[in-house]
């Protein structure tokens, strides 16, 4: 990542979405067509850029965070390798589950912050991917389907406040778009959780 790219991904100092720059990195990936759209089965054809723009209206919208919250998950599943979405909250020693979209519920609602690819996450400040669940030894199973997974923190200045888990159902499925994507999304919504 080179750091024209980066300051063109960085949110402006009003928050303000630009559009193009997540359209224009995916459009050299597999499966992505000429415009940055997404080719998929059942979800059909998904732009990233058009998720980040809706995404941004109803994060500053001046709704309440839940509804916000629930919008998040189940905009960003409307991309089709973004099998399970979830935002977890920090509270104290653990993460609470406070929002999904997916196929079915997980049974870890509550995560210590010690374990899981969660709580890595927020231990190390970073984004984690992994790109087959199955090799990794931190992993909490939530879905027998799940392939790969990428854990995003929410951090408020050098504190983490949140995260964003996305599983998915595809080996290696989370690139360099897909972080800074979703480090965007984490940067917007750490400004009203
Ligand atoms: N797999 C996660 C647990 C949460 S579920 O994916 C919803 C982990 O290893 O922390």
């Amino acid at each position: 990542m080179t750091g024209m790219m980066m300051s063109c991904l960085a949110p402006n100092p009003q928050g303000l979405w630009r559009p193009g720059p997540f359209d224009a990195m995916a459009a050299g990936m597999k499966g992505v067509g000429k415009f940055g759209e997404v080719m998929a089965g059942e979800k059909g054809k998904v732009s990233y850029d058009d998720v980040a723009a809706r995404l941004q209206k109803i994060i500053h919208s001046g709704s309440q965070r839940k509804a916000i919250t629930d919008f998040v998950c189940r905009e960003l599943r409307k991309i089709p390798h973004y099998t399970w979405v979830g935002i977890y909250g920090v509270e104290g020693p653990e993460l609470v589950l406070r929002s999904w979209s997916g196929p079915s519920a997980t049974q870890h609602a509550r995560i210590p912050i010690g374990q899981g690819i969660c709580g890595a996450a927020v231990s190390e400040k970073a984004t984690v991917i992994v790109p087959d669940v199955n090799d990794d030894p931190r992993y909490l199973q939530c879905f027998i389907n799940t392939r790969a997974e990428i854990v995003v923190p929410i951090l408020r200045g050098d504190a983490p406040i949140a995260e964003i888990d996305i599983d998915s159902d595809q080996p290696n499925a989370f690139g360099p778009t897909d972080k800074e994507f979703l480090e965007w999304v984490a940067s917007d919504l750490a400004g009203i959780l």
